[in-house]
């Protein structure tokens, strides 16, 4: 197994990109498995004018010793998208388990046997302008891709301010992952290492710290933990619902949800960015300042490592967080 070794030296940049392979060849697309070379979408499809649509990113973790892959609390990825699309006046045409089922009978086609990453996609597929969200036909559809070996990235990145805020809930709310909402994560990532730094810490526009492009933040001081709370337009992340959890069984003390100051930012003791591609990823540095010693957080590095092997089960802790995918009957690479 590769894994990224601790080299952090502050001041030292590292590229935290999740390394993601092809895509597999197996696609869900509406009510079938079909070859992604059969799953096009038109140039005229409303959603690549205007980015409407829902998407969501589900993580499946390959456990070598028991030979099994096992997804990462499916259900909860697929009950934002069902809310997702309630925000924005649709409706999902499957349930979540329905979608469960699927996506496990995608990865055992594909006969994935590696990190992977799922990508479920909503969005209006019709040919129709102009802009609007109703009475246009959606489309559904459950693609994946690998993350080769085991990545963890407990090197740490090194974080800037974005000039770019996120949009307000009563502009593009955040909470219901719209396509074209990431246009602003995507200009805050390239502003990000354009000026040499990995990764872009956006805030909200009256200035209070938000998240990061595609991930929540946690801050701490001396025993407390604090992250943004809910209405400051972050997305609210599956993996900081399961670090708040671990962090209160950990310490014995709840993270604060309260609004942070950037300039808190800099005088923290240790930071974090958790998602779902990334898991938990150690914050050096914000805007050239070092946080706490300028090395990845040891209660950082604990809590990457047990969102790290639960999600693979390869403990005991939180078993209601994975689902199989493999019966056990399966021929490998059939
Ligand atoms: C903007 C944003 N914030 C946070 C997250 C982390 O959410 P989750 O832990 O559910 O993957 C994501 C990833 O989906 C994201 O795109």
């Amino acid at each position: 197994m590769t894994q990224d070794v601790d080299t952090a030296q502050p001041g030292v940049a590292h590229t935290s990109t999740v390394p993601f392979g092809r895509p597999y060849t197996w696609v869900f697309v509406d009510d079938r498995f079909v070859s992604s070379e059969d799953a096009r979408v038109s140039v005229g499809a409303n959603t690549l004018s205007y980015g409407t649509g829902t998407f969501e990113g589900i993580r499946a973790s390959w456990n070598e010793g028991l030979r099994q892959l096992f997804l990462l609390e499916p259900d909860a990825h697929y009950h934002r998208m069902e809310q997702s699309a309630h925000i924005l006046g649709l409706e999902l045409p499957k349930s979540s388990d329905q979608l469960t089922t699927i996506t496990a009978e995608l990865l055992r086609r594909n006969d994935v046997r590696t990190d992977a990453y799922i990508r479920p996609l909503f969005f209006l597929a019709e040919e129709q302008f102009p802009v609007r969200m109703h009475g246009i036909t959606a489309q559904l559809t459950v693609a994946a891709t690998p993350i080769p070996g085991d990545y963890i990235n407990s090197r740490g990145v090194r974080c800037m301010v974005s000039s770019w805020r996120r949009s307000p809930d009563v502009a593009v709310p955040n909470r219901a992952k719209v396509i074209g909402s990431y246009a602003g994560p995507a200009l805050a990532k390239t502003e990000a290492i354009h000026h040499g730094f990995d990764e872009a810490i956006m805030l909200t526009v009256d200035g209070y710290v938000a998240e990061a492009t595609t991930s929540n933040i946690f801050i701490r001081f001396a025993d407390s933990w604090v992250t943004p709370p809910v209405t400051d337009d972050i997305l609210e992340g599956i993996t900081r619902r399961q670090v708040m959890q671990l962090i209160r069984e950990e310490t014995g003390t709840p993270v604060t949800e309260r609004r942070i100051l950037r300039s808190e930012l800099y005088t923290c003791d240790e930071a974090l960015l958790c998602g779902t591609a990334a898991m938990v990823v150690p914050i050096l540095e914000v805007d050239g300042r070092r946080v706490g010693n300028g090395l990845p957080g040891k209660q950082t590095l604990a809590l990457q490592q047990r969102l790290r092997t639960i999600a693979r089960r390869e403990e005991e802790r939180h078993p209601e967080w994975t689902t199989p995918v493999y019966s056990g009957d399966e021929e490998e690479g059939s």
